[in-house]
């Protein structure tokens, strides 16, 4: 059983850890312990209150609260922030209830006084370590409120330690960049306030101890977790003055409202979170099991091969140049052929056609039906881009709909990449895009999706709602998931690609609707090294679409940039048709290798041998969940050592007494051998190898 109901509350297990709470002696939900799983049940330390009477130092501010309300004598970041129109503005809550059905437990509290109900929801998953918190706050009284925040989990971290964040930071065109502060007193916080995930932070942490006592990629303690939502988001991970360190998670309270009438109730996005003594590797690895096994779609799909032509042509496709690419994207292996932006109805630049999703009659007279049979009739599968939260100021649903964009009245529409943003929170714009986008699909043989957002939003506003439009936040996060949840469900073959000018939108509440990625625009493969180690710290491989293309390639070789973009979901988004024969001849072999060894990095476990954010010399290894055999990549950028000519390469994650070959090397060793000797791998400047290794 995961969840444990005691005389002293509540303890959650999984495979090697707990979590407890329970109630104190004056009524408080407090938290108890989170750590490795102690051997009884006993063992948990009692729910605490202080005996402090000091006038400035109170037993509730000196509370460790599992969902502290903002009310009494609490000062610290409240999970919970409301005002009643009765005038009443802060929130006591008292337990009233808990449940338990098999891995859920939910507990109930209520505010009499003002008829607020709040459900705290925990799903416990026992072999990934992990737990999901949510919150649903239901209006029981006659009064109405307003809801300025709610945030889905509080996690407390061990008492009187000091913390270092982990987080990851960027810009577009640099995602992902990986970071770490020393926490003190008071908050630091990362959020986004763009109405999408954004690149400048992604919503996902994790905690180990500062100083001594700190954790290593494969080694010590670390308290992780992430945010599923796909819009404005916030953590604040808090030192109290009383030395307390907490992280709450959930939507972003800026500008935020909720307006709750009697009767009426609301629901926060899933928070994810595990503890592990298993380093930063241990922690990216229980989050890359639970979002391949529980989140995505297609929980066993393989992903394709896939060729886009974004680079290539940019907005100038057509029939004809598109079936050239596709004749060669065959030849070399490849298995579905994406055609990118620039397809639809008065697309010529960027300046015009977003909103008029259908075939541009200049360069598909026909429609896309020639070009989808053409891509069919060379054994590939057919994909598309679309982008159909926006609309360019120069179109035909533009020109229809003016009211349709978020906008403010009297005010200039400050424009972005000549764009503006449909209010998806609006019912009639989602059930356009659900009847244009259910044509597109229904009309042509379309299996894959590209679904991008370019631009951060300006003028928030929406004069036509009767309600708050302070809840455009959520709502438009809502109407995105109903679109594409809707089309999904209409289609639900269609795989689906999140991307927001490259890793503006990737985050585990997009996992539900899409199987991958697009990380970044950029495809410099060395900076690539870095972001994918940075994705890598959240994310699993088979969410991580990477293409080999013409960029770096003065100094890359064909075969390094595939390296590069083979730990993830393969794609090649070069020029091809420019590509001499012995190129395509090569990248036809590198293809081929990749489809014998995508299964390890799709569903293997992940293991960072080497940070590319550390040294130039990288390394990563996906092994099989058998552990019957894996694969490594090594990469050199550049090297100021001259002298030196060989690494070495410890791997990771293989069975101590079991044995092993690792190609390029004689004869066969103990999986620990290979772990704690390694191999010296050669390795010239700008050189990239890919390694099998296999159980013998
Ligand atoms: C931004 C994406 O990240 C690119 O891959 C490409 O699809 C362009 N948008 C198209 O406008």
């Amino acid at each position: 059983m995961p969840v444990h109901t005691t005389p002293q509350g509540w303890i959650l297990e999984t495979a090697h850890t707990a979590y407890a709470f329970g109630i104190n002696a004056a009524g408080h939900l407090v938290h108890r312990y989170w750590g490795l799983k102690l051997p009884d049940l006993q063992d948990y330390p009692a729910p605490f209150l202080s005996d402090s009477e000091i006038s400035f130092i109170n037993p509730p501010h000196l509370s460790r609260e599992e969902f502290q309300a903002y009310g009494g004598l609490r000062y610290s970041e409240p999970s919970l922030k409301v005002t009643s129109s009765s005038g009443v503005r802060d929130t006591v809550l008292q337990f009233v209830r808990s449940e338990v059905a098999e891995n859920l437990l939910t507990l109930d509290l209520q505010d009499e006084l003002i008829g607020l109900q709040v459900r705290l929801h925990y799903r416990v998953h026992a072999d990934t370590d992990l737990i999901e918190r949510w919150v649903t706050v239901k209006n029981a009284g006659s009064h109405t409120f307003e809801l300025e925040r709610v945030f889905s989990a509080l996690w407390h971290l061990p008492e009187e330690q000091t913390y270092r964040l982990t987080h990851l930071t960027g810009q577009w065109l640099d995602e992902f960049r990986i970071h770490k502060d020393v926490l003190s007193e008071g908050t630091k916080t990362i959020e986004s306030r763009t109405l999408t995930t954004s690149h400048h932070h992604n919503p996902f942490f994790m905690l180990d101890r500062a100083g001594e006592g700190q954790a290593f990629e494969d080694h010590g303690d670390v308290w992780f977790g992430l945010l599923a939502w796909s819009g404005n988001w916030k953590i604040t991970a808090e030192v109290t003055h009383a030395q307390s360190t907490r992280l709450g998670i959930g939507l972003n309270d800026w500008d935020f409202a909720w307006t709750l009438e009697p009767g009426a109730s609301f629901e926060t996005p899933v928070a994810l979170a595990g503890y592990t003594r298993e380093g930063f590797g241990g922690a990216s690895r229980r989050l890359h099991q639970h979002i391949r096994a529980e989140v995505v779609p297609h929980k066993n799909l393989k992903r394709r091969v896939l060729y886009n032509s974004w680079e290539a042509t940019l907005f100038d496709v057509n029939l004809e140049g598109q079936s050239q690419l596709a004749e060669v994207a065959a030849r070399m292996g490849i298995e579905l052929f994406v055609m990118d932006d620039g397809w639809f109805h008065g697309r010529k630049w960027d300046t015009a056609g977003l909103g008029d999703w259908w075939p541009d009659a200049e360069k598909f007279p026909d429609g896309l039906t020639p070009l989808v049979n053409k891509v069919k009739s060379l054994g590939m599968d057919f994909g598309l881009w679309v982008e159909p939260e926006m609309v360019n100021p120069d179109s035909d649903l533009y020109r229809a709909h003016p009211e349709w964009v978020y906008h403010f009245e009297g005010r200039h529409r400050n424009e972005a990449r000549n764009q503006l943003i449909l209010n998806l929170g609006r019912e009639d714009v989602q059930d356009y895009l659900i009847d244009l986008l259910d044509q597109l699909l229904s009309e042509h043989d379309i299996s894959f999706i590209k679904w991008d957002f370019n631009r951060y939003v300006s003028e928030p506003g929406w004069p036509a709602f009767a309600g708050n439009a302070k809840e455009l936040w959520v709502r438009h996060v809502q109407g995105l998931y109903r679109v594409w949840g809707t089309l999904r469900e209409r289609h639900p073959a269609v795989v689906w690609q999140t991307c927001s000018g490259g890793g503006g939108r990737a985050d585990a509440g997009m996992f539900h609707l899409a199987d991958q990625a697009w990380i970044s625009d950029c495809t410099d493969p060395s900076a690539r090294l870095q972001i994918q180690e940075g994705y890598s710290l959240a994310y699993p491989a088979s969410t991580m679409e990477a293409w080999a293309t013409d960029w770096g390639k003065d100094r890359f070789s064909l075969e390094f940039r595939f390296h590069v973009a083979m730990c993830g979901v393969l794609g090649i988004g070069g020029h091809i048709l420019h590509w001499p024969e012995e190129d395509r001849e090569e990248a036809a072999r590198l293809i081929a290798l990749y489809k014998d060894i995508r299964h390890l990095v799709h569903e293997g476990d992940l293991f960072r041998l080497r940070s590319p954010s550390q040294d130039v010399i990288s390394g990563v290894q996906y092994v099989s969940r058998d552990q019957q055999e894996a694969v490594v990549f090594a990469f050199r950028t550049h090297h100021p050592r001259y002298s030196q000519k060989t690494w070495r390469f410890r791997l990771k994650g293989l069975n101590p007494n079991a044995r092993y070959t690792v190609e390029g090397f004689e004869g066969a060793r103990s999986g620990q051998a290979w772990m704690e000797d390694g191999f010296p791998l050669e390795l010239a400047e700008f050189q990239s190898k890919v390694l099998k290794v296999t159980q013998i």
